[in-house]
């Protein structure tokens, strides 16, 4: 049985906003094995010079990352940077009270900021608003950014880094609306503070952006009241409001756990409403933007909760999720929401980055393999480019138990230069017929991959991973499942069930 045709309508000169690049950041934490046996292992055998493992500085590379949040996180909140600079032997190990583990302090700004340089990635840093202010701050972003002739610029150039790092993008704290966050804070204690470091910071380097902490989710009880709040502190001073959603699928309930991409859609323009209103009322004419710095599938229910962690040491293993072919379709889909709001969203981080909830995972002293989520997000990365496609597509609905009505089908796509990438979702259970008009523009689809769902419980391993990927992942059959020529006004694209499919080609204008 087939699900009743959808319709994705486009036109190379109805446009969202370009795309901003940091919309494929990711996340490194001094979290379980995020850093230590993560990106960095000393004694492995493809380590480089600075023991940063080289298979994962690759695997980084191919799944085309351009930003990495760092060093929390829950971990921010209770972080002295200054004990993880200089010479290595003389730093003392601490115990981080967001994750009760012994961090070393082995792998600090330096080798973090190092790492980022090599490999092309623009660092994001967070300061802890939690146990510390406006100082610390201050004296972080002198360390990164100051010129030669200040206390802590100078520092940093006695630690052997003379050029600054010119580190643009600031997160002022996270996830401070928290009961879990070390030094929480009520929306007005938080809107002040980041007030005051924020205001601090721009005096020290104007040319930073800053982002205030949104809540940690749209499903704490102050959400709305404290993004509203923050936002009257800090409007005039901040770039972006962060958002933090991370989806999975709850007691079986597969239609819903396929329509998160939905549920973040209502949870931006909701953000971006909170936002406007606050800019309104100031009569503003300024236009706070997003910072999505936390997404992704986690099983939370899998989690025991940060408080009912043992105190541990040697990089744990705390949240290495282990991913399906379902959860790809979904990362797929929630990229879809991303690439929809290209003008409200300049940036975003998949987290994390390796290890936990990551798409890149290792074995200590073995192997790194990539998670089926490592795909969808890869194969975005690389073809989202240029500018997001303002499209109006109608599809039939799925009646789902945590979101309501959701479309059965979602479509996002880019141009760039008369390349087109075509990005549709099947959340159905059944094939979809889409029919692609493009109002007298020609498309033609050269190539393309899909991901489909699969029913299988994820297993740990590269071996399972490889085969979700053999089985799930690869080239879609475009001469089998598109249908139109080039001078066509539409095209049909028949989608596979619970399936995520990206597209590339042409689009052009008519002469
Ligand atoms: O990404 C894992 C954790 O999730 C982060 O430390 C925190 O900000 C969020 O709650």
């Amino acid at each position: 049985m087939q699900t009743s045709p959808a319709r994705v309508l486009l036109h190379p000169d109805f446009t969202v906003g370009t795309v901003d690049r940091r919309l494929f950041g990711s996340f490194v934490e001094h979290l379980g094995r995020a850093v230590y046996t993560g990106i960095h292992e000393p004694g492995h055998p493809t380590a480089d010079g600075h023991g940063f493992r080289r298979d994962v500085a690759d695997l980084t590379r191919e799944l085309g990352v351009t930003t990495v949040r760092y060093p929390g996180g829950n971990f921010v909140s209770n972080y002295r940077w200054e004990d993880a600079v200089g010479p290595v032997e003389q730093r003392k190990p601490f115990l981080d009270l967001a994750w009760r583990t012994v961090e070393p302090n082995v792998v600090g700004t330096d080798e973090f900021l190092q790492w980022a340089e090599r490999e092309g990635i623009q660092p994001m840093m967070a300061v802890n608003l939690g146990t510390r202010g406006v100082e610390e701050a201050v004296a972080l972003l002198e360390y990164c950014n100051g010129e030669a002739g200040t206390r802590w610029a100078d520092l940093r150039i006695a630690n052997g880094r003379e050029k600054p790092y010119d580190v643009k993008l600031w997160c002022l704290g996270n996830e401070m609306d928290g009961p879990w966050q070390v030094g929480r804070k009520d929306a007005h204690e938080y809107g002040k503070l980041a007030r005051n470091a924020g205001r601090a910071m721009k005096q020290v380097d104007p040319s930073i952006e800053l982002v205030a902490c949104g809540s940690s989710s749209m499903e704490m009880p102050t959400f709305g009241e404290w993004e509203r709040t923050v936002l009257e502190y800090t409007y005039d001073l901040v770039d972006h409001i962060s958002m933090h959603a991370y989806y999975h699928e709850v007691d079986g309930d597969r239609a819903s756990f396929l329509g998160s991409g939905t549920a973040m859609d209502r949870f931006i323009e909701r953000v971006a409403a909170s936002a406007d209103a606050v800019g309104a009322q100031s009569r503003s004419d300024k236009r706070i933007t997003i910072s999505f710095d936390e997404w992704n599938v986690w099983y939370q229910s899998r989690f025991p909760g940060e408080d009912n962690l043992p105190i541990q040491k040697d990089a744990p293993r705390i949240i290495e999720d282990v991913y399906s072919g379902l959860d790809a379709v979904v990362v797929g889909d929630l990229l879809v929401t991303l690439l929809n709001h290209a003008d409200r969203v300049p940036v975003a981080c998949l987290a994390q980055l390796v290890n936990v909830i990551a798409p890149i995972m290792t074995e200590p002293g073995g192997e790194a393999w990539r998670q089926p989520t490592f795909h969808p997000f890869a194969t975005t990365a690389r073809l989202a480019q240029g500018d997001a496609l303002d499209l109006r597509v109608s599809a039939p609905t799925i009646t789902t138990k945590a979101h309501g009505e959701v479309p059965a089908v979602t479509a996002a796509a880019t141009l760039a230069d008369g390349a087109v990438a075509l990005f549709l979702t099947n959340r159905s259970a059944e094939p979809v017929e889409v029919e692609v008009a493009h109002l007298g523009a020609a498309l033609e689809i050269a190539e393309g991959w899909s991901m489909t769902a699969d029913h299988e419980p994820a297993v740990v391993g590269p071996e399972h991973a490889e085969k979700v990927t053999a089985e799930h992942w690869g080239e879609f059959d475009v001469a089998g499942r598109v249908a139109g020529d080039a001078g066509a006004s539409s095209t049909t694209v028949t989608l596979p069930p619970e399936s995520w499919t990206a597209l590339s080609g042409t689009l052009t204008s008519p002469k």
